[in-house]
């Protein structure tokens, strides 16, 4: 099979690395600003976007850049530590929503990106307890 005739992967489709960064960089300092979520992050944001980053390449379905550094994502006990609502879980996906508008995405991947982190971002939820 040719380049061409091969078919994108989802992390091809959606733009690949520069696409990933723009979403990460769009996403953290609107996370930052949310009441609910900013204080469960680190002042110092840049270690978070950098796992992002390698966890979503991952996750989109290029190459496994976060098991490379970090072992099985787990990413469910990754986030035990961290009171995660469905408040939360909402918060968490309405951000990723401004971000992908902001970075230009056609809204058809728009879509599709969401779709496919909602079932992850409502299965991270461990508790019913915002404080
Ligand atoms: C449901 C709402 C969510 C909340 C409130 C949340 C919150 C957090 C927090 C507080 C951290 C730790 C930051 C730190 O101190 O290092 C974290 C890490 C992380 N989150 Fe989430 N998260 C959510 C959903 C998601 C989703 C849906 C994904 C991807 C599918 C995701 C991917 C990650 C990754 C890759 C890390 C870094 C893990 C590591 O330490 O290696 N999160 N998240």
């Amino acid at each position: 099979m040719t380049r061409e005739e091969r078919e994108l992967t989802f992390y091809e489709a959606i733009g690949g690395e520069a696409a990933i960064r723009s979403i990460v960089e769009a996403f953290y300092p609107k996370v930052q600003a949310h009441p609910l979520l900013g204080p469960l992050f680190p002042e110092d944001i840049m270690p978070v976007m950098e796992k992002q980053y390698l966890f979503l390449t991952q996750f989109f379905g290029g190459p496994p850049l976060y098991s490379g550094q970090y072992g099985h994502p787990m990413m469910r006990a990754r986030h035990l530590p961290f009171p995660i609502t469905p408040e939360r879980a909402d918060a968490w996906l309405g951000c990723m929503a401004e971000a992908l508008e902001e970075t230009g995405m056609e809204r058809e991947l728009r879509l599709a990106v969401l779709e496919r982190l909602k079932g992850p971002a409502y299965h991270f939820v461990n508790t019913h307890s915002n404080s």
